[in-house]
């Protein structure tokens, strides 16, 4: 899909030639200087009762007498911020994306005024509602028609505004291509599978993409991931996928993401209700690679690290049991309590290995706990950091991009949880706090990182009739990038 900004012509917005026609109503009350065709049909609305000046209301025309555009939309606004746009464009757009229109124009009527927020908020918006998994699914619906988005503004403001819309176009892209990875079913999507995925994301975009085999693991000493890969068939892969778009000196920011492909939880087995959802374990991985795809489109002048340990975890012969004693990479051993508790394992070799890049920050990002979609639901991440002035770039960097985390704690004293009788630490302490005592587990391998965790869990898919990958974190994460470039 394209999108452009486009000047408003001497016929104005009545004049617009395009298959659609949208018009944002900013404000509680009818907005000034519409041209009269238009605003008499919403001035009819509003007498007969089918629109109001308040969030939520939209209104679709059919060849209306006197407008160009054979469709014409209107959704009230009272707010011009980004999170009223992104619900308006979301409800306006169920009246177009399934019809025949391929050109839609959105004006923004009412006093208010474009900015480049509101340009990116457009662009993510139009790409989240438009997408539609069909993967493995040779019956869905075709594809939206809808092909080109014009955001109609003046001369003055078309290339501040364009450079939102370009941001906006990374981000969504970055976003639908952490939800086609992250929806695909297990058996398709495999750690082979998520590392053939990267190379071919490092040769369309430009990034040096390198994949450590078992042996490679091996050798290297990754004893708390090759325990969880240990009980699949599916061979392990650890991707290390870099875009150098800064100076060599320039620290490269790393981010880690959980590539577990299933879990079945391994001999501590899972319950079979929504078991299948298990395949979405794999987001925090799904959500590197959008972020590579949308910083290395932006050419972003920045250096980003995506390491993605990637396996399934499997109960079998060969599986690891509860009370196995592994020795990671940082030399620190490991109790097996629970081989569920799977992602905090290949994680902490992840983390050690992020060491050798002596990076300017870390951040992991794992569905790590459920205990973390009890704690917030499934509006807000879970973020976990020692660092102040990190943890604050990367909740701003949530709120600007509309895709929120929480901050949680990391106080010492959860960290006696963790104790164990036969090794450094257990990989599991009790129930209660079960998102922070995970997180205090990975913090034991960050002392020599500035680092913090997002625990996706409740944020990365939804479940029931709407069920499917969110792409979350990947706006987050780009703005938290973006910010970092110079
Ligand atoms: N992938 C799960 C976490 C998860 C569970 C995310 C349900 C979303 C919904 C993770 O590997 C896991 O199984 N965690 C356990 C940890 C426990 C054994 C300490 C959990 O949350 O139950
Ligand atoms: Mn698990
Ligand atoms: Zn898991």
């Amino acid at each position: 899909m394209d999108f452009k900004t486009q000047a408003i012509g001497p016929a104005g917005l009545a004049g617009i030639a395009a298959d659609a026609l949208l018009i944002l109503v900013a404000g509680t009350a009818a907005p000034e200087g519409l041209d009269a065709p238009l605003a008499e049909v919403l001035a009819a609305a509003v007498k007969d009762g089918d629109f109001a000046f308040k969030a939520g209301q939209t209104l679709y025309a059919h060849r209306a007498a006197g407008v160009k555009a054979q469709r014409l939309l209107f959704a009230s606004l009272p707010e011009a911020t980004p999170k009223g746009l992104r619900r308006a464009i979301g409800l306006a757009l169920g009246y177009v994306k399934s019809g025949g229109a391929r050109q839609l124009a959105v004006a923004l009527a009412g006093g208010a005024a474009w900015t480049p927020a509101l340009a990116e908020a457009l662009v993510q918006a139009v790409a989240e509602s438009v997408y539609l998994y069909s993967a493995t699914k040779p019956s869905a619906p075709p594809p939206a028609r809808l092909a080109t988005v014009s955001l109609l503004c003046g001369k003055a403001e078309a290339s501040a505004l364009g450079a939102g819309l370009r941001r906006g176009e990374a981000i969504g892209a970055g976003t639908r291509l952490a939800r086609e990875l992250a929806n695909r079913p297990a058996n398709h999507c495999t750690p082979t599978y998520l590392a053939e995925q990267a190379r071919k994301l490092g040769r369309e975009q430009g990034l040096k993409v390198e994949v450590l085999e078992r042996k490679d693991c091996e050798k290297l000493g990754m004893g708390a991931f090759l325990a969880v890969a240990q009980g699949s068939d599916e061979p392990l892969k650890f991707i290390v996928a870099r875009w150098n778009g800064a100076a060599k000196t320039e620290a490269p920011l790393v981010l880690v993401g959980k590539g577990i492909t299933f879990d079945t939880g391994g001999i501590s087995i899972k319950p079979a209700a929504e078991m299948d959802e298990m395949k979405f374990d794999m987001g925090g991985a799904a959500s590197v690679l959008g972020t590579l795809h949308a910083v290395a489109a932006l050419k972003a002048k920045v250096n980003l690290i995506g390491l993605i340990p990637a396996c399934e975890n499997m109960p079998s012969g060969r599986a690891v049991k509860p009370g196995d004693v592994v020795t990671s990479l940082s030399g620190q051993t490991i109790e097996i309590l629970n081989t569920d508790a799977e992602g905090r394992l290949i994680l902490c070799d992840a983390l050690s290995y992020a060491e050798r890049f002596k990076p300017a920050a870390v951040v992991d990002i794992a569905t790590l706990t459920g205990a973390c979609v009890v704690a917030l639901g499934h509006h807000r991440s879970g973020l976990f950091s020692a660092d102040d002035a990190l943890a604050r770039a990367l909740l701003e960097a949530g709120e600007a991009a509309l895709d929120p985390a929480w901050r949680m704690p990391l106080d010492d004293e959860y960290d006696e949880a963790l104790k164990s009788h036969y090794a450094d630490m257990a990989n599991v302490g009790p129930r209660a706090g079960g998102a922070i005592t995970a997180a205090m587990f990975l913090k034991r391998f960050t002392a020599k990182l500035r680092w913090a965790h997002l625990d996706i869990a409740g944020t990365a898919w939804r479940s029931g009739a709407a069920k499917g990958a969110t792409g979350r974190p990947v706006p987050l994460l780009v703005n938290f990038v973006l910010s970092h470039a110079r």
